[in-house]
């Protein structure tokens, strides 16, 4: 894990890291808002390749995914296709979380092995000292098509909180 207190070498990687991430998901460079306020969680491989990366942030408010219902005679792959395809809305009554989910991201070769599921599972005892985060009180900010099956799984629901709005929410 990375603090912003960290030192400038182990910072400046991060942000390698950041941009490098932030080209995948296809993000204009877009900068963090509260750089201060955020952990960054690395995963590295046994041949010391940073292989996953999770960077979370302290927010106030999520909103709830409204689910769309996928036809019931879908099968699993058809449902995939279907979550990929189509947008997703979301309430706009806020609702309190602690901690958002900025980028969250696992080398392509790499994915369908848990990683992403042992970044947030370490987030959740690590966020906030002596505390372990419950999966309400996270929230994502604009998730992919990827980000959002993988949520919707982590979370046991398609009803997970999401934020953001790219860079619409400021700093609490
Ligand atoms: N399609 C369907 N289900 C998926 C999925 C996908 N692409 N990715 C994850 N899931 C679901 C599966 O049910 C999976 O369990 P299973 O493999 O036993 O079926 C479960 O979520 C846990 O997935 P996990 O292995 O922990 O996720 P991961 O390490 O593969 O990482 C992402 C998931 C989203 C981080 C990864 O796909 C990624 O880096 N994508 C590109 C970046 C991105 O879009 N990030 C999301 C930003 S919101």
């Amino acid at each position: 894990m990375v603090l912003p207190d960290d030192p400038k070498y182990a910072l400046k990687k991060v942000e390698e890291i950041r941009e490098m991430v932030d080209n995948d998901l296809g993000f204009q460079q877009a900068p963090l808002m509260c750089y201060s306020r955020t952990k960054t969680l690395l995963f590295i491989s046994n041949d010391k390749k940073v292989i996953g990366c999770l960077i979370a942030e302290h927010i106030q408010w999520g909103y709830r995914v409204i689910e769309e219902k996928v036809p019931e005679i879908s099968s699993e792959n058809e449902k995939v296709i279907f979550e990929r395809q189509k947008a997703w809305c979301c309430s706009t009554s806020p609702e309190p979380a602690i901690c958002g989910i900025s980028r969250i991201w696992v080398f392509s070769m790499m994915r369908r092995k848990k990683i992403a599921s042992r970044m947030i599972e370490c987030l959740r005892s690590n966020f906030i000292y002596g505390s372990y985060l419950s999966k309400e009180e996270i929230a994502f900010s604009d998730p992919t098509p990827d980000g959002k099956l993988f949520a919707t799984q982590y979370c046991g629901t398609g009803q997970f909180l999401v934020y953001n709005f790219l860079n619409g929410q400021n700093c609490p």
